[in-house]
């Protein structure tokens, strides 16, 4: 069914009241509204209506065994949707919220279903944006949201992202520029022994080891075929663009040169190669062969700045009809463990040895 999308654009610091309650009356009656969160965009509806949340599958096309996230803008909203709270759960909270950290708990009888695909779990995140906080303050609902782009492919970072994927389909885009932080909440399981990442993002291992002491990483977060991975998500195609990405691995110089050779062997193919480089890198791509785009995603001394950049990235990679996108790996700590996970992703595991 094609949608009027409304596009809503606000000032992301001091939202305005008047387009926050026209949202918010957008998701009271059963509507879907993409919004700016500091991480990527959501496609939010009341989490407590399976009539609104279907609505989110459908403008996306997500498989129903994928679970959504439910977001809340004060502590007392976790209440009801919950089971019981662990004592970690409390000192998490305290910690890290608002901000990108999604934790998966107990969840009680008024989750619906179809938000939690039927596991007995739910995903919790409260998120710092002004403007998501504004919103589901508005709504005085809990607000189940995925990301807000066409299954499988790159996450939104901005309200023109969302309106190139879901325009026509979804009720209303706010616009409030781009997402700081760029990836997707890390999603942490505090429903085993030893909570547990499934999604690495932007609060870091090390900085839940810092509050915990210890911290498991699940294996399909660094690649290995699981075949019941325990965030659904994490087994469909994702962060795909139109090109096939790969990512070049090893030791600097050699990372440089392998991509350089590779460049060459596919344009004489009659392919067009993009190459995600960084600042340190990037001279060695502004010489023959020069790749058909170059993007350089920010310093390696900076991995917040690459993730900041990279969905983004790897949609331009797309206006520029890459057919071929090579990417270098950086290291995987700090950030570059959620940075990795997205490039593997998009890459389908297809990683070249340099
Ligand atoms: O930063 C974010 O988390 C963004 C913004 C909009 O908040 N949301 C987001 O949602 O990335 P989505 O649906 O694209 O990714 C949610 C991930 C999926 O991999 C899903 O399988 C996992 O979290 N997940 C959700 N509920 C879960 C549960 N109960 N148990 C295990 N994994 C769960
Ligand atoms: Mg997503």
């Amino acid at each position: 069914m094609v949608k009027r999308t409304k596009y809503l654009k606000i000032d992301p610091l001091v939202p305005e009241l008047h387009k926050i309650r026209l949202a918010a009356r957008i998701l009271n009656r059963g509507g879907v509204v993409a919004f700016p969160t500091e991480t990527v965009y959501g496609l939010g509806a009341n989490a407590l209506d399976s009539r609104a949340v279907r609505r989110i599958f459908a403008a996306k096309g997500r498989p129903a065994d994928n679970p959504l996230i439910v977001h809340i803008a004060s502590f007392r909203d976790i209440k009801a949707l919950v089971a019981y709270l662990p004592p970690r759960a409390n000192l998490l909270m305290q910690r890290f919220w608002p901000g990108p950290l999604t934790l998966i708990l107990p969840r009680s009888e008024v989750v619906p279903d179809i938000v939690t695909a039927g596991l007995d779990t739910v995903g919790i995140r409260m998120p710092s944006h002004p403007v998501a906080q504004a919103l589901i303050r508005a709504a005085r609902l809990p607000i189940a949201a995925p990301s807000a782009n066409t299954s499988g492919r790159p996450s939104p970072t901005t309200g023109r992202h969302v309106l190139k994927d879901l325009r026509g389909k979804i009720d209303a885009v706010v616009d409030g520029g781009p997402a700081m932080v760029g990836l997707e909440s890390t999603v942490l399981d505090l429903t085993v022994p030893v909570p547990t990442i499934l999604r690495p993002g932007g609060i870091t291992y090390e900085d839940l080891q810092a509050v915990l002491g210890e911290v498991a990483i699940d294996p399909a977060v660094r690649g290995s075929q699981v075949a019941r991975p325990r965030a659904p998500g994490m087994k469909y195609k994702h962060y795909a663009p139109r090109g096939e990405v790969y990512l070049v691995a090893g030791e600097l110089d050699r990372v440089t040169a392998k991509t350089r050779a590779l460049v060459a062997t596919w344009q004489r193919t009659g392919r067009r190669v993009a190459v995600l480089a960084t600042r340190e890198t990037a001279p060695a791509y502004e010489q023959e062969p020069r790749p058909d785009y170059l993007e350089i995603l920010g310093s390696r001394s900076q991995p917040a700045t690459i993730a900041a950049n990279l969905f983004s990235a790897l949609r331009n990679c797309d206006r520029h009809q890459a057919d071929v996108i090579l990417a270098e790996a950086i290291a995987e700590e700090g950030l570059g463990l959620a940075i990795m996970n997205r490039l593997r992703k998009s890459a389908a595991n297809r990683i070249i040895q340099a």
